[in-house]
């Protein structure tokens, strides 16, 4: 299996203040991968930097064999990357129905646009229900939801997912992962930032761990969370949200 997201040396920051300092990671087509790592580690960053919104000051990140460091985010939408931001951004007067066809931004997407309606009403069948609803009536939830059904209304082949578990209760949690799943049975490849490092390990692939803008370690879902060094560390992390 291909790797479809390549990052390599990845350098970037805010200005003179560097925040990723060599980031070495890749996922390969339909993996869900986590990166995981305290806060001011660099997750954000990482994100902001693949889809475009800072531009690398070095390095290399490639997305379907094509080198796409410095793209534009219209540019990596285009190409099928989409990132779904920390604090979901939604806004408040606009209605579940139009956010989600906010995302309807590119041609390829407005091909697409009544199977995506579909596939996202078929993970979270509330937002069918909510269609008419304000986002700024919505519980943290169901938000996080519609978030995530706008990046997929742009039809991506790779979702960045950064913080979805943020503020929502143990059981929500646990449906917003299974809906994470589902995501990847259909097709789409899935990298997610968590500090809520115990949870995602129940059901991601791999994880990398971020520390100081480098990766610390890295192995498989497993092979971490039998970690001594990551469950002391991190397993404490998140622990309000914990799904077991
Ligand atoms: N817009 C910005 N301008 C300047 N510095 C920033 C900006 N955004 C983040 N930083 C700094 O970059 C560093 C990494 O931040 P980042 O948001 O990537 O961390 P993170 O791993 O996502 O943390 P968290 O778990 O708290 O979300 C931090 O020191 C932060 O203060
Ligand atoms: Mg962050």
């Amino acid at each position: 299996m291909s790797s479809l997201l390549e990052v390599v040396g990845l350098r970037a920051g805010y200005g003179l203040f560097s925040v990723l300092h060599g980031l070495e990671f890749h996922v390969k087509e339909r993996e869900i991968v986590s990166l995981v790592g305290s806060n001011g580690a660099g997750k954000t960053t990482t994100m902001r930097a693949l889809s475009g919104l800072i531009a690398p000051a070095g390095g290399l990140v490639r997305f379907d064999s094509q080198k796409t460091t410095g793209f534009s985010p219209s540019q990596m939408v285009e190409r099928g990357l989409v990132c779904v931001p920390e604090g979901r951004q939604l806004f408040p007067e606009m209605t579940v129905r139009d956010t989600l066809m906010v995302g309807v931004s590119t041609p390829r997407a407005r091909a697409q646009r009544q199977e995506n309606l579909e596939r996202v009403y078929a993970l979270f069948p509330k937002l069918k229900e909510r269609g008419g609803q304000l986002c700024g009536t919505l519980s943290g939830g169901e938000q996080q939801m519609v978030a995530i059904g706008r990046g997929l209304m742009s039809a991506p082949r790779m979702l960045l997912l950064d913080e979805p578990s943020l503020g929502l209760a143990p059981t929500i949690v646990k449906q917003l992962f299974q809906a994470i799943i589902g995501i990847r049975e259909q097709g789409v490849t899935v990298l997610i930032v968590e500090q809520n490092v115990r949870s995602v390990l129940t059901f991601v692939d791999r994880a990398y761990v971020i520390e100081n803008g480098s990766v610390e370690l890295s192995g498989t879902a497993e092979e971490l969370a039998n970690n001594p060094d990551v469950v002391n560390a991190y397993f404490g992390i998140g622990s309000k949200e914990n799904v077991h």
